[in-house]
């Protein structure tokens, strides 16, 4: 089943007018507030993605420095599990492999669209998932730290990360911090972790909203509460723009 967005919010006006900056940042902000994402629309040629994204905290280097990182295939990586190739990649949170608190949002901005079926990013909001946990089930897994790997892409490239955290922590959020993986999650047999799983993939089948670009278009999302994941594509030109954002003042963020 596939959901189509209702968090939009266009860069232009009824006019075609570009809406200024502060008002387009504070719907935004609203927006995601409700929604836990937003997707932008209507974004001319000349918008200035790195000052937008500015407003919403400090910037987190991604894999091997490059503050914005570009998603599209790369030579020699279609064989493994890896955002820099066509294939899909399963329901996740952003930086479960950091030792630093996961990225606060999540921003890709599509320079080229894949032409064809699938490349849509797809992204699920655990607040009603956890919601609907049990007690035990929830506190097990605030309580409980697990050990983390990172992706079998990002290992190649010489970054064998480990991490060991909980599931959820409170991080200052109104909604607790999620991190997630359907495989570099090492829980080994335990249950909870091994529900849990199961049951957000299912929900994740059945309620996830697709986001299909245009060019230009941003997608900006709350990492803390909504876990993403990409159907495969075939374009090898399909080509986005990420930068991660942590809360500013916080940490060794680069500041936007
Ligand atoms: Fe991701």
């Amino acid at each position: 089943m596939t959901h189509c967005p209702i968090s939009i919010l266009s860069a232009v006006d009824f006019n075609d007018e570009v809406i200024p900056r502060d008002d387009l940042v504070r719907t935004a902000r609203e927006m995601l507030d409700e929604h836990g994402y937003v997707q932008l629309v209507n974004v001319p040629d000349d918008f200035h993605y790195v000052d937008f994204a500015s407003e919403f905290g400090d910037f987190v280097p991604n894999y091997g420095g490059p503050v914005v990182g570009d998603v599209r295939p790369e030579p020699g990586m279609e064989d493994v599990y890896h955002a820099g190739n066509t294939r899909p990649l399963t329901p996740h949170t952003e930086g479960y492999d950091f030792t630093t608190p996961p990225p606060r949002y999540l921003m890709l901005w599509c320079v080229t669209p894949a032409s064809g079926e699938g490349g849509e990013t797809t992204i699920g909001d655990t607040k009603p998932w956890i919601e609907a946990l049990d007690d035990s089930d929830r506190e097990h897994l605030y309580s409980t730290v697990f050990h983390w790997k990172t992706t079998d892409g990002i290992a190649r490239k010489g970054l064998d990360l480990h991490t060991e955290h909980p599931v959820l922590e409170d991080m200052g959020a109104p909604t607790p911090t999620v991190r997630f993986s359907c495989n570099n999650l090492l829980h080994e047999d335990d249950d909870v972790a091994v529900r849990l799983q199961a049951e957000w993939q299912r929900r994740y089948a059945d309620e996830a909203v697709w986001i299909r670009y245009h060019r230009n278009d941003v997608l900006l999302w709350d990492n803390w509460r909504v876990l993403h994941a990409r159907n495969a594509f075939s374009d090898p030109q399909r080509h986005l723009r990420r930068l991660q954002i942590r809360p500013a003042g916080v940490l060794a963020g680069v500041q936007g």
